[in-house]
């Protein structure tokens, strides 16, 4: 699973380099943080555990990928 693939393709439209987000993705910033922290958010996002005024919208997005894919997509995250 090629995890830089993955989030230049359905997660870039919103976070673009992840030194900041588009208004649809809630103005985040995706850079500085560690893949275990990723994880655990993108993980929170899908259990409803964790999240903000638009957590719905990433527990949407999130539901169409494997763990595997997150896991990936996590330890992408934390090169950026
Ligand atoms: C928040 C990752 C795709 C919109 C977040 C956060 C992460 C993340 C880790 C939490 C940031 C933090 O609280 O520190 C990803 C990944 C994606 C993806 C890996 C690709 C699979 C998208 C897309 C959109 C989007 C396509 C827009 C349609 C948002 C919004 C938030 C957010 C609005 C803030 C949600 C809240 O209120 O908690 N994303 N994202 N994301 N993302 Fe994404």
């Amino acid at each position: 699973v090629d995890g830089a693939e993955l989030y230049k393709t359905r997660c870039a439209k919103c976070h673009r380099d992840g030194t900041e987000s588009s208004k649809a993705g809630g103005g985040v910033v995706l850079k500085g943080q560690s893949a275990e922290e990723i994880e655990m958010k993108l993980n929170g996002y899908l259990e409803g555990s964790y999240g903000g005024a638009k957590k719905k919208t990433m527990a949407r997005v999130l539901k169409k990928f494997s763990p595997e894919e997150l896991k990936a997509m996590a330890a992408h995250i934390c090169t950026l």
